[in-house]
């Protein structure tokens, strides 16, 4: 790999305009960091362009002289993929932030990938129409880091993640080309599959620049539950039943004490009342038109959660309220991170083995002497652990860490379930890879990496190693 020269970052003036590449230390600051525990790796060079095109140009050029290329959206990330470990060049897509066109004959938005979340959601809200995928960090993340994620959130337990709701996406390849990656179309039975090879690529294989979303009508009513147990092993089991007695909620979130203190604590919010002996609590919606099924099918959970010794319901009664207590469930990943929670997984098992994922993860903290606190989408299997180390602080190439965060994955896999469920592999859990997959696998990941990108310039080194 090569470093920038004058004359290379004057050919990148020439395409995106002197006053969108920045070499200053405030901004390789910035670009040097997401939001992956404390990492930090200084680009030598950071763009910001406006088109594919000029994408394209880019790519030409540090593919002819073997420049490392870090994509980059919103720098939320938790896995390190927007971090530039190899120097280079930071392409930061914030100037492509059109939503396009949103098409209500056929309930489908077209996108630049640098709009926040949250604004398409509410652009296409606007229409009667909904995007569910809702990660924590809807409200600073980009539509297109959330496609090479594939991120999830709480409405992914009905709803689905971001892959199922891609299209098709316009890709500017490692190499210069820009292609379509597949039709605006609800059914494609034609060739490989390449959109959803690139949704949850990581920024691997090529750039996204623009993005067909499938939208569904919004849902007309919801109802906001929480439910307080004083027992977390009972939470997580009550988890299953709910959906064994045949009721999909819109979110199945599960927050742990230390988890809820510790963002009701920095959120100074008391909406969550905490006994004394609390372990943990569910948080439970559920979503369509129709108000009485919503009620009936909230009778039906709360029969369930009875017999697993839930406490007293308590009911979110208007949207002030409802907005507070899932402020309290997004804000807990940053409350956790700030209390000292400094490293962080994403597990995901079949839901019902959660009840013996968070007793492995507990027993883990036991036997080697760290904090661990547990919150995330319970209705999904997907749980986020924080990780409280009272000396080590990252986890990337920390051997030890990596030895017992090792073991936690090989207990994850036992269980069915794998290393990710919605953050990625990116940098920091590249390691971890080879519990998952065995060689044949990697190699055919790795060829696949290779004929996307044969020069390895594009965020090369996340996922895996050539
Ligand atoms: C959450 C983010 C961290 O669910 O995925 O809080
Ligand atoms: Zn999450």
């Amino acid at each position: 790999m090569n470093t920038i020269t004058t004359s290379i970052v004057s050919q990148f003036e020439k395409i995106v305009g002197a006053q969108y590449v920045f070499t200053d230390t405030e901004n390789l600051e910035k670009y040097g960091r997401d939001e992956t525990e404390k990492l930090f790796y200084a680009p030598q060079v950071i763009v910001k362009p406006r088109t594919a095109q000029e994408i394209s140009q880019l790519l030409i050029i540090c593919n002819e002289h073997l420049i490392p290329v870090t994509p980059r959206g919103a720098g939320t990330g938790l896995s390190g993929g927007a971090l530039p470990h190899l120097g280079g060049l930071v392409i930061s897509m914030e100037r492509l932030n059109q939503i396009l066109h949103i098409d209500e004959r056929n309930l489908q938005v077209t996108t630049e990938p640098g709009v926040i979340t949250e604004v398409l959601q509410e652009a296409v809200k606007e229409k009667g129409l909904f995007y569910p995928p809702d990660p924590a960090s809807k409200g600073s993340c980009f539509i297109g880091g959330n496609i090479s994620e594939n991120s999830g959130g709480p409405k992914a337990v009905k709803y689905g993640v971001v892959k199922d709701y891609v299209l098709n996406l316009e890709v500017v390849l490692p190499t210069g080309e820009i292609i379509w990656t597949g039709s605006n179309v609800l059914k494609n039975a034609t060739g490989y599959n390449l959109t959803q090879l690139l949704v949850g690529s990581e920024g691997t294989l090529g750039i996204v620049t623009k993005i067909v979303l499938r939208l569904i009508p919004h849902p007309k009513f919801d109802v906001l539950m929480l439910a307080p147990f004083n027992s977390l092993e009972k939470a997580s089991e009550a988890v299953s039943a709910i959906f064994r007695a045949g009721i999909t909620p819109s979110a199945m979130e599960l927050m742990e004490i230390d988890a809820i203190r510790l963002a009701t604590k920095m959120l100074d919010s008391t909406a969550i009342p905490l006994t004394d002996d609390l372990a943990a609590h569910l948080i439970i919606e559920v979503d369509g038109n129709n108000m009485e099924v919503l009620m009936s099918e909230m009778e039906a959970i709360a029969e369930v959660l009875m017999q697993y010794e839930a406490g007293e319901l308590l009911f979110a009664d208007d949207a002030q309220q409802k907005n507070e207590l899932w402020k309290i469930r997004r804000r807990a990943n940053e409350a956790a991170v700030t209390a000292g929670y400094t490293i962080e997984e994403d597990t995901v098992v079949p839901r019902a083995a959660l009840p013996e994922l968070i007793k492995g993860v507990k027993a883990l903290g036991v036997a080697h002497g760290f904090k661990v606190v547990c919150y995330g989408h319970a209705g999904d299997g997907n749980l986020h652990i924080r990780i409280n180390h009272p000396t080590i602080k990252t986890s990337y190439g920390n051997e030890e860490i990596n030895s017992i965060l090792k073991n936690l994955f090989v207990l994850v896999k036992e269980l069915g379930g794998t290393i990710s469920g919605e953050h990625g592999i990116g940098l920091i859990q590249k390691t971890y890879i080879p519990v998952m997959f065995d060689d044949i696998s990697l190699q055919l990941m790795r060829g696949i990496k290779k004929t996307f990108d044969p020069n390895n310039i594009l965020n090369a080194g996340k996922i895996f190693d050539l």
